[in-house]
């Protein structure tokens, strides 16, 4: 085989990985992560605003909710609202009388927010709270414990969001953190201020001997995705 014969080679074989995972993916999602009105109004809401589509994907939503189901959340706080659209996933997996609170800096998000909330009929077991998120989380604390804490804002500050959510948890609560992973970048050296500060969330949640924790590459093509933590003890 000439070398050019054998690098398309190559790459027809990298295609059909790359489109095998796609497939094994729609289908996991079609079969367990079915949008509804409300999740797709969201994200039909967020574009129509002009947010950029950066919320969790379906397979990811369908995850927070397990992962509530496993900590039997009554009490659960979102940072980073968006749209609104991981928000209806918390939001549903709540029992009777169950609450949801979601930080969003942006008020213009934050509207956004309450309509999807209320387009998806969860606006009354949700409340949206503007304003930067560090500046939130210390009245929370009369609110807590939170049962599921779910990370999703600017990264920089990640570490600080670790540290407000063990101040908030009870033995049990899971603490969950989009983003990562990010391609790998936060396992390299940086100068961005975003990766560095997700690379030093997850070097606290592998060695904080509070947490049990894991990262999922489950989102972007398996090169992205949440970093898991159960809390042990407080
Ligand atoms: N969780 C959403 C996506 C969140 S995107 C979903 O999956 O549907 C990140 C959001 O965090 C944006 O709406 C952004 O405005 C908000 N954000 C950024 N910095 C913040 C801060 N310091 N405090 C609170 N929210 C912040
Ligand atoms: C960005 C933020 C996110 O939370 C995300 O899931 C993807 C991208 C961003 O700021 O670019
Ligand atoms: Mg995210």
């Amino acid at each position: 085989m000439t070398e050019n014969s054998s690098e398309s080679t190559r790459l027809a074989q990298l295609e059909q990985q790359a489109n095998l995972r796609r497939s094994i993916e729609t289908t996991i999602s079609e079969r367990f992560a079915p949008e509804d009105e409300g999740l797709r109004h969201a994200l039909a809401a967020g574009e129509e605003a002009g947010l950029p589509p950066i919320q969790i994907s379906p397979i990811q939503g369908r995850f927070l909710q397990l992962l509530a189901a496993a900590c039997n959340a009554r009490k659960i706080l979102e940072i980073g609202a968006l749209a609104g659209y991981s928000g209806i996933w918390l939001a549903r997996s709540l029992p009777e009388g169950g609450r949801l609170i979601t930080l969003e800096v942006n008020p213009a998000h934050a509207e956004v927010v309450r309509n999807s909330f209320a387009h998806a009929g969860v606006a009354d077991r949700t409340e949206v709270r503007v304003g930067k998120a560090l500046d939130l989380l210390p009245g929370l604390e009369r609110e807590a414990p939170f049962d599921l804490v779910f990370i999703d804002a600017d990264k920089s500050p990640y570490p600080q969001y670790l540290e407000a959510a063990l101040r908030l948890a009870r033995p049990g609560s899971i603490i969950v953190a989009d983003n990562c992973i990010r391609g790998g970048r936060v396992f390299q050296p940086s100068e961005d201020e975003g990766n560095n500060g997700v690379a030093e969330y997850n070097r606290r949640i592998a060695s904080d001997p509070r947490l049990i924790s894991l990262l999922l590459p489950m989102d972007e093509d398996y090169t992205d995705g949440f970093a898991v933590s159960v809390v042990r003890y407080i």
